[in-house]
């Protein structure tokens, strides 16, 4: 099912709302890919945009957290370092298929898909959740422009 973005997910800046809505698109590719059984190929890509993308979005997270002296900046920084890891992880198994990229999605065994859907799920709900919207009230004190 795919996961919606919703105003209760805001942390009051619109640079990190919309980071983080494009990230969830991201990862809604991900159950489309499966649902239409298209190539690992598709899959492998999904992964490298979406690792990417995070990347991205984690520096200019970490920007933010710094102009506003977050107190939990070094915590928070090392749960980013260890969401990439575990991403990292997941996909490795899918690189080492790379020499049956024709294979589709439904080719995975299944351990390795619900590992990876389900990692992509509590990555960003339960990050987004339970640690981003921990910035909202220092973030509500600025312009929803914010962007150090
Ligand atoms: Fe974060
Ligand atoms: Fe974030």
């Amino acid at each position: 099912m795919a996961v919606v973005w919703r105003q209760a997910l805001s942390v009051s800046n619109n640079l990190i709302d919309a980071d983080h809505q494009h990230l969830l698109s991201l990862i809604n590719t991900f159950e489309d890919i499966f649902t239409a059984d298209r190539p690992i190929g598709d899959l492998l890509a999904a992964i490298g945009e979406l690792r990417d993308y995070t990347h991205a979005h984690f520096a200019r997270e970490e920007r933010i957290m710094l102009a506003l002296r977050y107190h939990k900046y070094d915590q928070h920084k090392l749960a980013h370092a260890r969401l990439i890891e575990q991403l990292d992880l997941a996909a490795k198994p899918l690189r080492e298929l790379g020499e049956v990229l024709s294979a589709t999605a439904a080719a995975l065994p299944e351990e390795i898909r619900d590992s990876l859907v389900g990692l992509l799920r509590q990555w960003l709900i339960e990050h987004i959740l339970g640690e981003d919207l921990q910035l909202k009230p220092l973030l509500a004190e600025q312009s929803k422009n914010f962007a150090p």
